[in-house]
């Protein structure tokens, strides 16, 4: 007789099955999506090339089966060379900036620390290259990345707005490593709904980078929990707009055929036998799997589903299962399944709870008071019910063990439905209570150095508990440690985050702390100040600038608030507000900014020139480095307001040039002198036409920034030398290559402002050399990316108005007259949206606009174009435009001569 092997082995033990039922369609729908991005064979990918970056959103009630569903896609996808990464949030620590971000990232990084050394050699350089100089801001972000490239130089000191655009740009480039054509990247974030403001930043910017490509970007989320204006939504609905493919899959509930094979799978039954006991199921569940599972697990544990070896199988009672209650909520089941259990086993599930969604038994023991074996054997009644399962092997342990030879020691709750369910079995202050203590325990647990690397863990504990410490001595450090986390978030763009610790911070100093702790108050208020600045708050910063000023005693202190409130208002456009707190606090430093300027600036000039004496330009970089502290303040505040006065008036501007190579020649170099000579180098050529010393200043600049190695130094004084100094006295080819290593210097410090600002130029030296038009059109595409990724508005102004004429001098528009691009018209630009267009933009146009009127032979109409271009050339001082204007207005007047009548 013949007959399959093992046909009527039906095991008496309860198992459900664990395959996944009626998802055929999402699965097939991920992998496809997978495909698009470039995860396919070649061949299909070059079908799909249009989409580099997709977006898939899994939705659906808890336990429903998202997270479920998306972990069935990764054997296929790690099968066709991918790498699949993933991390969840956890609903009761948000304040973790990027927390799912960085288990993903561990995790790949785990995967290529076990690959062959050839391969981890070729990742280095890979990553290395990549990030430049600025590998620090990851390794503070994703620790073990270090582990690959090795320990990193500290990074440069840059502005709020500069800082944040630098680590926006390093993290877009760290990803781009791991998302090639030869392995997409799939970023699996779980949780979404729980997620940190500034992981919702870093999706955006992912997600709308055009350089990024194969990587394909997974999120989970229970859209019940989220509403309209819950910012998860906000950042996807903004996406959209934007235009970033993204796909949805709402997952439903199984239906009847589904529950039928999977009980006929667990059961070992016949289907048709199952029918009634289906229904059941799916009445009482309303086909929710987490439902599903949970309630049969409680039918097997009440004896209403048996195993009958006799008769062959399980046996049930429909009518007996109908009988009893059992709750149609899925919270409320688990909250009756913890409630079954010991009371030892409920509380110490509560402790658990507290620590997270996974836990482990040392911390568990302490807070639990008792020995890891007491506490084990009190979790066994939670394990035996599957509520929490082990997520680490046996270990033997030593000489403790009472009765437990072995014990494990790391665990995680079954969902988070039960750890919610168990969380909620605690009061509220209880929750303080027992947080505080696991905080304690887990920052008496890290050595002093890798406190600063792992102080998210344990501060999210004590925070909640910070208003129980009684302690002036733990209220110092929780305000310190606040500091540290606070400044960590801060450098990392999590602002939200960071005005949280910071508050805390500053809520948890003693009484009397501007008298006895000084610094510590002093670096909380104005961290915070900033932090609100940032967090769009300008009020509130303002009001603690104003706060603190009146508590701060040394000048240079003073100035450091100062700085923050200038920045605010110039970058928010209030130049007059900015130059007035300026004025103010230089007042303060002992250096005078009379509201009639124009009076002192040749005195000022004289004084230059007399502090120079017969010193070369040149050995000025060997002057020694600035060390009076009220003198480094005064050139930082002067600095902050150098742009700003440049904006309102070039004779301003002039002053605040003059008097900071004054206080340079004076009192020795910092690395920001090196804008502080070109900037002076502007002066002496727009000014007094001293071209010769304008170049040897700008000569100056560019060594200085090179001697301290400063790259945003760097990235500004190429441009300004190019363009303002160098231009009089070499050949423009000259300056293609220092604008080129301009923009590079600007892209390795993050200095993107400046950085765009030499792409600019080298498009504009392009086209007064005489390059072919199609090669130049070929290059605005590119660097009108960077200028939008960057959100540079005047490069993007500039870029666009020169792209109108060039487009149209190369004969790409239909009427000969038309200046537009494929995207928009003159009129649409000269009238551009919110923002008016800069004084400097609109100058620029039509000086460009007169060139190619005039090379149309239509003299008349370059004329006017040339004289609205003339009108606005203040706003251009000191550029090398300026002649090619000139020459063109000449040649634009002499052509239209002959018309000319007599009067
Ligand atoms: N299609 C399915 N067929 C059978 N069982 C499933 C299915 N989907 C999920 N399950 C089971 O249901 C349980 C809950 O699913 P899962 O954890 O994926 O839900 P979820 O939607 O991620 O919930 P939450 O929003 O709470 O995270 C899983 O542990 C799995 O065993
Ligand atoms: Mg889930």
């Amino acid at each position: 007789m013949e007959f399959p092997l093992a046909y009527q082995d039906v095991s008496g033990k309860f198992q459900i099955s664990q395959k996944l039922y009626g998802r055929e369609k999402e699965i097939e729908a991920l992998l496809m999506a997978f495909e698009r991005v470039g995860g396919g064979n070649l061949h299909s990918h070059q079908n799909y090339s249009q989409f580099k970056t997709e977006m898939m959103l899994i939705t659906g009630y808890s336990g429903i089966g998202k997270s479920a569903l998306v972990q069935e896609i990764y054997k296929p996808i790690t099968q066709q060379r991918g790498y699949f990464i993933s991390g969840k949030f956890e609903q009761f620590q948000r304040n973790i900036p990027y927390s799912a971000v960085v288990r993903a990232f561990q995790s790949l990084v785990r995967q290529l620390l076990i690959e062959n050394e050839t391969q981890l050699f070729q990742w280095r350089e890979k990553l290395l290259a990549a990030l430049g100089y600025n590998g620090q801001i990851i390794i503070d972000v994703i620790p073990e990345v270090e582990l690959i490239v090795g320990p990193q130089p500290p990074v440069q000191q840059l502005g709020p707005t500069e800082s944040q655009n630098r680590f926006n740009l390093v993290f877009q480039n760290f990803i781009h490593v791991f998302c090639q054509q030869s392995h997409p990247l799939v970023i699996f974030l779980d949780d979404l709904q729980w997620s940190d403001s500034a992981t919702l930043k870093l999706i955006e910017l992912m997600m709308t980078d055009t350089h990024m490509q194969y990587l394909f970007l997974i999120g989970a989320y229970r859209d019940n929990e989220v509403s309209s204006i819950h910012p998860l939504i906000i950042t996807l609905n903004m996406l959209k707009e934007q235009g970033v493919v993204i796909s949805q899959i709402t997952l439903s509930p199984l239906n009847f055929e589904q529950i039928s094979q999977l009980l006929a799978d667990t059961l070992h039954k016949d289907i048709v036998k199952l029918k009634p006991l289906a229904e059941l199921v799916r009445h009482k569940t309303e086909g929710n799997p987490f439902f599903v599972n949970e309630f049969l697990k409680t039918l097997h544990q009440e004896n209403l589903l048996n195993f009958n070896s006799q008769e062959g199988g399980w046996q049930w009672d429909v009518s007996q299962i109908e009988k009893i209650s059992i709750t149609d909520n899925v919270v409320d089941l688990m909250i009756s399944k913890l409630k079954s259990l010991p009371e030892t086993a409920q509380q110490v599930l509560r402790l658990a709870a507290c620590i997270g969604n996974s836990f482990d038994l040392v911390t568990l023991s302490i807070i639990n008071k008792k020995s890891s074996a007491e506490t084990c054997r009190e979790l066994l009644p939670a394990t035996q019910k599957g509520l929490i399962l082990p997520t680490s092997e046996l270990k033997t342990l030593g000489s403790e063990v009472v009765g437990f030879h072995s014990l494990i020691f790391n665990h995680k709750f079954l969902h988070d439905r039960v750890q919610q369910a168990a969380y909620a079995l605690i009061d509220d202050n209880q929750k303080k209570i027992i947080h505080l203590e696991i905080g304690r325990i887990l920052l008496s647990s890290v050595f002093a150095e890798e406190r600063t690397e792992k102080i998210f863990n344990f501060i999210v504990h004590l925070n909640q508990g910070w208003n129980l410490i009684k302690t002036k001595k733990e209220k110092l450090e929780l305000a310190q440690l606040n500091l540290e986390a606070g400044q960590k978030a801060k450098d990392a763009t999590a602002y939200a985050s960071a005005k949280e610790y910071l508050t805390i911070g500053k809520n948890s100093l003693p009484i009397n702390f501007w008298e006895e702790n000084y610094d510590l108050a002093f670096a909380l208020h104005k961290e915070l100040a900033e932090v609100e600045y940032l967090n769009g708050n300008f009020e509130k910063s303002e009001e603690l600038i104003e706060l603190t000023l009146n508590r701060t005693k040394s000048v240079v202190e003073k100035a450091e608030l100062y700085k923050i409130l200038i920045v605010q208002y110039a970058t928010g456009g209030r130049y007059e507000d900015a130059m007035k707190v300026g004025t103010k606090c230089l007042a303060m430093l002992g250096i005078e900014l009379p509201s009639d300027y124009q009076t002192v600036i040749e005195e000022e000039i004289a004084e230059a020139k007399k502090n120079l004496g017969d010193r070369k330009i040149a050995s000025l970089i060997d002057l020694p480095k600035m060390k009076v502290p009220e003198k480094v303040a005064a050139l930082k505040i002067l600095n902050s307001v150098d742009s700003t006065a440049y904006l309102l008036d070039m004779g301003l501007f002039a002053l605040v040039a003059a008097k900071r190579v004054n206080l340079c020649l004076k009192y020795g170099n910092l690395p920001e002198s090196a804008k502080v000579y070109a900037d002076y180098g502007i002066i002496m050529s727009s000014i007094l036409e001293d071209y010769t010393s304008a170049h040897d200043f700008g000569l100056l600049a560019m060594k200085l920034s090179d001697k301290f190695n400063n790259q945003a130094q760097k990235c500004k004084v190429s441009l300004i030398f190019g363009y303002w100094l160098n231009s009089w006295v070499n050949p423009i080819k000259d300056n293609d290559e220092i604008y080129l290593e301009g923009y590079k210097a600007g892209v390795n410090s993050g200095e993107l402002l400046y950085a765009g600002y030499n792409l600019v130029y080298i498009l504009l030296n392009k086209f007064s050399q005489g390059v072919s038009l199609e090669k130049i059109l070929e290059e605005v595409t590119h660097f009108l990316l960077f200028s939008h990724n960057t959100k540079n508005q005047l490069c993007i102004e500039l870029i666009l108005g020169f792209h109108l004429n060039i487009f149209n001098l190369s004969g790409k528009t239909k009427e000969k007259l038309d200046f537009r691009n494929d995207q928009i018209s003159e009129t649409q630009y000269l009238n551009s949206g919110e923002s008016q267009l800069s004084s400097a933009s609109l100058c620029y146009y039509h000086i460009f606009k007169s060139q190619v009127l005039y090379l149309y032979g239509e003299s008349g109409l370059a004329l006017d174009c040339a004289l609205k271009g003339q009108k606005l050339l203040a706003s251009i001082r000191g550029q090398y435009l300026i002649s090619e204007h000139n020459f063109y207005f000449s040649l634009i007047l002499a052509a239209l001569y002959p018309l000319a009548s007599q009067a």
